[in-house]
């Protein structure tokens, strides 16, 4: 039986393996993690780091570069605190809790289930709960030096309130007409009564948007074409249908600004949960942000000299969850052919944070093998790792998800040729030096 055969999968099946390899690669771990870690937030190593500039890296060309009718921005964390009365949260943005007058825990009122049993208390491990209470999930701070009422700002909840705040600059700025899109990838925070599942539930991640503006008559269609967009995105990621679904919003579930909603859903060890949202937002927004600040921002149409408030449709999608799900999905143990076991990133090459690992047989080809890296370093993000056995360098590389490893042996020097492993299949195939960046290139770029 060849040893490179693979004779069981298993799928990830516990959080806690995807938890202890993300720690151990460094893909994503605790935050001030030397403290004991801070409930709700989290830090991406090097490897974490990389697939996430690659998943924003493909949203941006996906639903920016590639399109006319979207521009990008980058606006501020903060906005004018107005921004947050007229956007609802201030109002809304709740959820119920509940306090354990023992322990003095906070639950959330709908979450009761995961409350665990009460430490304090004599003759019972039951909480000795409050009334629920609703609780602002927006955080707050300060901004200069007075301490009064009028200083409080918020760390924003969503990242599309600045882009409705934008809306008309950038329209004028970029000559755009309606329709058209404003879309940004950026930090959101929540103070969540109850994080939970990893990253999946944070007090800080973040959001990549997109608000599309299109007239009324036309909200229907455009909601429909951005599912379906939507929806090729995840898949072209990597997601198949048995991980990957949409779950329309009953009416009772709908947020205060909206009129209909999606959920993509992907498959977690968990059950299915959303990623993202894809929300008929009408013209809450921009209505209430034209009442709240006293600038109109309706639009007129130039053929017909109609004016009107333009229609919300919107995208909105948790990088950090989908990085989660990402990792989920790819996440394998393999047995294979001589016995061996590994464990194995099943990511595909364009998300995956290392492209190629470069492996010279020996430290004594350290030299061309050096050359090599520097030359593929210009175009791919690399790893060089010259030291012990070649099997255990292999299973290093699988479980970082590495796609490609190229190796150098004792016959490069005579035939020009390094041998290049495939992680998913372990094949293995001889090429020229000079064609492995072609060989890569080819294979490590996103679907068009
Ligand atoms: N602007 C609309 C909006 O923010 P949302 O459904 O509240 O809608 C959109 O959030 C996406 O943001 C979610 O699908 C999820 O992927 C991500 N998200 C929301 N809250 C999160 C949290 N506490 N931790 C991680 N991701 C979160």
């Amino acid at each position: 039986m060849a040893a490179d055969q693979v004779l069981e999968t298993r799928r990830l099946e516990r959080m806690e393996d995807l938890v202890s390899l993300c720690a151990r690669r460094g893909y994503i771990f605790a935050s001030s993690e030397i403290y004991g870690g801070i409930n709700g937030f989290w830090d991406y190593g090097p490897l974490g780091t990389e697939l996430k500039n690659n998943l924003k890296a493909f949203w941006w060309q996906r639903m920016i570069r590639e399109r006319a009718d979207v521009e990008g921005i980058d606006s501020a964390i903060i906005a004018h605190p107005r921004t947050w009365e007229a956007s609802g949260h201030v109002e809304h943005f709740s959820d119920p809790m509940v306090d354990c007058r023992a322990c003095k825990k906070r639950f959330r009122a709908d979450q009761l289930d995961d409350a665990g049993s009460c430490s304090s208390r004599e003759g019972t491990s039951e909480h000795d709960l409050t009334e629920p209470r609703n609780f602002n999930l927006m955080l707050q701070t300060r901004i200069g030096a007075s301490e009064d009422a009028a200083s409080t700002a918020y760390l924003r909840a969503e990242t599309c309130q600045p882009i409705f705040n934008d809306f008309k600059r950038v329209r004028e700025a970029a000559r755009q007409k309606v329709p058209f899109g404003i879309g940004q990838i950026g930090k959101a925070f929540r103070n969540e009564i109850n994080p939970r599942n990893f990253t999946f539930r944070s007090r800080e991640f973040e959001q990549a948007e997109l608000e599309f503006f299109c007239h009324p008559s036309e909200r229907a269609k455009w909601f429909e074409h951005w599912k379906e967009e939507r929806l090729r995105f995840h898949r072209d990621l990597g997601f198949d249908d048995d991980v990957l679904r949409t779950r329309p919003h009953d009416a009772d579930e709908l947020a205060h600004y909206c009129k209909a909603a999606v959920d993509v859903e992907y498959r977690f060890p968990f059950g299915w949960q959303e990623i993202e949202g894809i929300h008929d937002r009408g013209d809450w927004d921009l209505s209430r942000h034209s009442e709240y600040s006293g600038k109109d921002l309706s639009v007129t149409d130039e053929a017909t000299k109609e004016r009107y408030m333009p229609m919300v449709i919107e995208t909105s999608v948790g990088v950090d969850r989908t990085c989660l799900a990402l990792l989920a999905n790819a996440y394998c143990e393999e047995v294979i052919g001589d016995g061996d076991k590994r464990t194995v990133l099943r990511l595909s090459p364009a998300i995956a944070p290392i492209k190629a690992a470069v492996l010279p047989l020996s430290k004594k080809l350290a030299e061309p093998a050096h050359a090599l890296e520097r030359d593929l370093r210009r175009h791919l993000n690399i790893f060089y790792d010259d030291a012990g056995n070649i099997g255990r360098r292999y299973r290093r590389q699988d479980e970082a998800g590495t796609p490609y490893c190229v190796t150098l042996d004792f016959e490069t020097a005579d035939d020009g040729k390094v041998t290049v492993r495939e992680r998913d299949s372990m094949a293995q195939e001889r090429i020229a030096v000079g064609a492995v960046i072609a060989y890569l290139e080819e294979r490590v770029g996103f679907p068009a």
